[in-house]
């Protein structure tokens, strides 16, 4: 068995030991980039976030990001303190103090900020939100396909804790994936709590039938913006596309798999709870869907 991997995976950079983080209004050293352990975020995982990538001196669809991130800080009730346009130029700003043109990966956090005592209320939280920008030269590396395990943790109903919510509390997915790669694998595949296949702990899940790809309805998944745009790529391409609600036994039975993110846009999967999908590689259909995906980002990226 080939070694653990992750679906985040980047080449080795030693250039990230010395980049600078926008935090709070200041560009600041990695190494000084420091939040109270009274901040919100720390104590409470009381926070929303986006993950932004670079290509061509242009930040993918960053209107989306921006969209989501700002609605979900309206859901939370949680006031970002900057416009949209304030926080793209953090954005820009944290690119140039980094000299980054293409390939960069950025994780904007915004949380209740600092506590005045160390309880839940959020009324304790009025110190202003603490918003921060990490920045990382990222070139996605994964050595082989992914190999998913199915968990008892599902994606839950949205009166829980909206599995929409790009939310700082990841707890339900970091112990979905501790539990898959407890089984061996290197990431969860998560049902929702009709037993239907629905999502991974990090990305999104596709898969692919008889030259048709299938996702979930959405419904209690993050809406990814990656999976839209496969989505509507595969609309304008002629290649039949359904969110619907499928199984486990569809999905050890398709002829390839595939996972979506900002971080990774496309990344085959090549087992799931041990089951070989396909013949185990990268299939042509999710290629055929890579090469869409790359000529998308050129367009929009010129
Ligand atoms: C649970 C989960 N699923 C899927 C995604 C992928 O979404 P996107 O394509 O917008 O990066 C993310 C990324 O934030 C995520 O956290």
């Amino acid at each position: 068995m080939s070694e653990h991997q992750t679906t985040h995976q980047a080449e080795e950079d030693a250039r990230n030991e010395q980049i600078k983080i926008w935090l709070n209004g200041r560009i600041v050293p990695k190494a000084e980039a420091l939040v109270s352990v009274y901040d919100s975020g720390f104590m409470l995982g009381d926070g929303v976030w986006e993950g932004l990538r670079l290509y061509n001196g242009t930040w993918a669809f960053v209107e989306e990001h921006l969209d989501r991130l700002f609605e979900a800080a309206k859901a939370i009730d949680l006031d970002i303190g900057m416009t949209q346009k304030e926080v793209f130029q953090a954005i820009i700003d944290t690119q140039s103090a980094n000299d980054m043109t293409t390939d960069a990966h950025a994780r904007l956090m915004v949380t209740r900020g600092v506590k005045t005592r160390p309880f839940q209320h959020p009324s304790l939280s009025r110190q202003g939100p603490t918003v921060t920008i990490i920045m990382e030269h990222s070139k996605p590396k994964i050595a082989r396909p992914i190999r998913l395990a199915t968990v008892p943790h599902i994606r839950g109903l949205p009166m829980t804790q909206d599995p929409k919510l790009n939310s700082h509390s990841k707890l339900n997915c970091i112990l979905a994936c501790i539990a898959a790669e407890k089984a061996g694998a290197d990431e969860a595949l998560m049902l929702d709590l009709h037993g239907f296949v629905n999502t991974t702990n990090a990305c999104n899940f596709f898969i692919i039938r008889k030259g048709a790809v299938w996702t979930s309805t959405g419904d209690y998944c993050m809406n990814g913006i990656t999976r839209q745009k496969v989505i509507d790529l595969c609309r304008a391409n002629d290649i039949p596309v359904y969110e619907r609600n499928y199984s486990l036994v569809d999905t050890y039975g398709a002829d390839e798999a595939f996972l979506t993110g900002t971080f990774g846009a496309q990344t085959p999967v090549g087992e799931v709870d041990g089951r070989v999908i396909g013949d185990g590689a990268q299939g042509p259909v999710t290629t055929r869907i890579q090469e869409l995906y790359k000529a998308l980002i050129q367009r929009e990226t010129a």
